[in-house]
């Protein structure tokens, strides 16, 4: 802090005073905090079992740098601009590696940074990121690479003890200022460590005079880590015998739950909390609405219970098939097997990089290949956590109550399939390498269901078709089925949103790409105002998209009132194309952003009504659990 002149020195001498006090408290407080007969000891479990106390109080801030924030167990100094503290990697639960593999998420059993001579956290470039997937070819596998080349961005460090979060705050975040918080849930297909950089998205919030004509900071944004492939998706008798699975899915749970005790101390507000994810992320962001039941409160001791979370964001969740116990025993027996291990502990005993060689793509029983992203929740029993898929659940009534916005793009399926599918068996051997409980009545009808009538250059004269039917089952169908169905079980007081995202880029209007899968992802997170991201900021601080584009306009931005969804299926629509334009149409038919409600698409009702029938073997429904005797 500045010190500037002063003219009374009445008010020196006091401050002088008041300063020598805190000065001698602080040393107090401190020699009591870090002596070591009363630090904690090393079975002190910090954030997964002690809960927040219902008061807060702004702890005193560093004396060496502002910045830095400090916890029970932490102290971490962030990386700092001129408009953003990006604290890296803060520990939210223990290692994963060794005997922690295929548990849930262990509490943090030690300190960083705090107690006598420990420096604070300081990112340095090397973040510790989950193990991503290996390639399908077992002769580019290896044992000692356990990132690749696939993490966006960022320099990463290998390592199973990596179940960190990434807080971003404004630059002048206080503890206390109780901002919305963001909570992102990276994609990658349960296969890879996702994009991760919140800090983008907190410059854009900011509004030198938000709605209520006052500087309004923003908001603070929280990413997360969580296990991929099979550090976070193993599963089989064994596991269930011996451990948990689905870890993935309760790693978010526990970086949620250390967003309730600490996200104060950052400046965020934990009462004001939106889930947001795309793709893999997206199905997370489903899955946590549905996990127990669908109640996402957690228990404060004292003070009874509180919600986790108090809204949702959901772009292109993808809706995994749950894998069955007959699937899950396979991948486990070829982990196992392929470390030469009878049982689990043996597995948790391997290092790291005989772990990390099996952690590869595999396909079903009965197929030979795998799915583009196979690794998937698996069902368990009744009573626990994740008992279904997410659009079954929902569309049963099982989900946490809160607003929504949900949405998929128009073309999920082009980037995801064989871009040489050719003929009508590769058609269906393509499907069925996906869903191996489909039958070959269902193949059929798939067939006549998406018809081969659209041929692009440069690919197979069933491209087209094979993308429109998996972004139709993957992806499109079960996220409007999903949204209609919140649409309906919501009480009136709690708004779900539905939108399509119909944007191209360049080439992809003419070759036949269209509008990818998860394209909203990199208009969101990202700097750059645009229209999704006006919605979306305002609903992360109002739960309402329309509140800030309607009150504070940005110069030469019109933005229509996005309705909630009712039962007349009205949604949001962006498009890029020219007014007549569609598919096909040369690049020149790309213009500006169009933003409108639109009404409900009876094509997509036809179709979807074949996917929905079809919920149970797409593994998308009814999933048997594994019963343990
Ligand atoms: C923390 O737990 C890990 C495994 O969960 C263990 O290896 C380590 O020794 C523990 N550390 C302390 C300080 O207890
Ligand atoms: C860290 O801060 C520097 C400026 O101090 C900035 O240029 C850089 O982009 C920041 N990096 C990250 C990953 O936050
Ligand atoms: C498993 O056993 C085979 C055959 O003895 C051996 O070649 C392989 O290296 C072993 N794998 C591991 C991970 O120990």
């Amino acid at each position: 802090m500045a010190i500037r002149a002063l003219n009374s020195s009445l008010i020196f001498d006091r401050r002088v005073i008041l300063g020598l006090l805190a000065c001698v408290v602080l040393a107090f407080t401190f020699a009591f905090l870090y002596s070591p007969d009363l630090r904690p000891s090393t079975d002190w479990i910090p954030p997964l079992t002690s809960k927040p106390t219902s008061t807060f109080t702004a702890p005193p801030k560093n004396t060496d740098d502002a910045n830095i924030v400090e916890l029970d167990y932490l102290a971490i100094k962030p990386n700092v601009t001129d408009k953003v503290r990006s604290y890296w990697n803060i520990p939210y639960a223990a290692t994963a590696g060794g005997r922690n593999r295929f548990r849930g998420p262990q509490p943090v059993n030690r300190t960083y940074g705090v107690g006598r001579g420990q420096k604070p956290l300081v990112w340095d470039g090397a973040l510790g990121m989950c193990p991503r997937i290996q390639k399908i070819d077992p002769t580019q596998r290896n044992r000692e690479d356990i990132v690749g080349e696939d993490v966006l961005g960022i320099t990463a460090r290998s390592t199973e003890d990596c179940l960190s979060l990434n807080v971003f705050t404004p630059f002048d975040a206080e503890a206390g200022d109780d901002l919305p918080v963001l909570v992102n849930i990276p994609g990658g297909g349960f296969h890879l460590p996702g994009r991760s950089n919140g800090g983008e998205m907190v410059e854009k919030a900011r509004r030198e005079k938000g709605v209520h004509g006052n500087l309004d900071k923003g908001i603070v944004v929280v990413t997360m880590y969580y296990r991929n492939g099979i550090y976070g998706f193993l599963s089989g008798e064994q596991i269930a015998k011996d451990g948990d699975y689905n870890n993935g899915l309760r790693d978010q749970r526990a970086a949620l739950e250390w967003v309730q005790k600490y996200i104060r101390y950052f400046g965020g507000n934990p009462d004001h909390v939106v889930l947001m994810g795309t793709s893999a992320g997206g199905a997370s962001v489903l899955l946590q609405l549905t996990a127990n039941d669908g109640d996402h409160h957690y228990p404060v001791p004292g003070t009874g219970r509180k919600p986790l979370f108090h809204g949702a964001i959901a772009q292109s969740p993808a809706s995994p098939t749950f894998f069955t116990p007959s699937q899950a025993e396979k991948f486990y027996n070829e982990v196992a097997g392929g470390m030469n291990c009878s049982d689990v502990t043996c597995i948790r005993n391997a290092s790291p990089g005989d772990l990390y060689f099996e952690n590869y793509p595999m396909n079903f029983p009965g197929r030979s290949t795998p799915p583009r992203w196979m690794w998937a929740p698996t069902t368990e029993p009744s009573g626990g956590m994740f008992t279904a898929p997410a659009p079954a659940a929902i569309m049963s009534n099982h989900y946490a109550k809160v607003p929504t916005i949900i949405g998929f793009t128009s073309n999920e399926g082009s980037d995801q399939v064989k871009k040489t599918t050719d003929n009508e068996a590769e058609f269906k051997s393509y499907l069925k390498d996906h869903y191996p409980l489909l039958t070959d009545e269902d193949l059929d009808t798939l067939v006549k269901t998406y018809p081969n009538d659209r041929h692009w250059p440069d690919s197979g004269r069933w491209w087209d078709a094979v993308a429109k039917a998996q972004g139709d089952i993957r992806y499109i169908c079960p996220t409007y089925l999903t949204s209609n169905a919140m649409a309906e079980h919501n009480p009136a007081s709690v708004p779900t949103y539905q939108y399509q995202w119909d944007v191209m880029w360049g080439v992809d209007i003419e070759n036949g790409f269209g509008t990818k899968h998860a394209g909203t992802v990199g208009q969101v997170m990202v700097r750059r105002q645009n229209e999704i991201s006006d919605y979306f900021i305002s609903f992360v601080k109002f739960l309402d998209p329309n509140k800030e584009p309607s009150s504070i306009p940005r110069e030469g931005v019109k933005l229509p009132k996005w309705e909630s969804l009712d039962s007349t299926g009205r949604r949001m629509f962006f498009t890029n194309i020219k007014e007549g334009g569609k598919r096909g149409d040369g690049t020149d038919m790309l213009g500006k952003m169009r933003t409108e409600m639109r009404g409900r698409d009876g094509q997509r009702e036809a179709s979807c009504g074949v996917v929905r029938a079809m919920f149970r073997r797409l593994q998308m429904e009814g999933v048997e659990a594994i019963t343990v005797d």
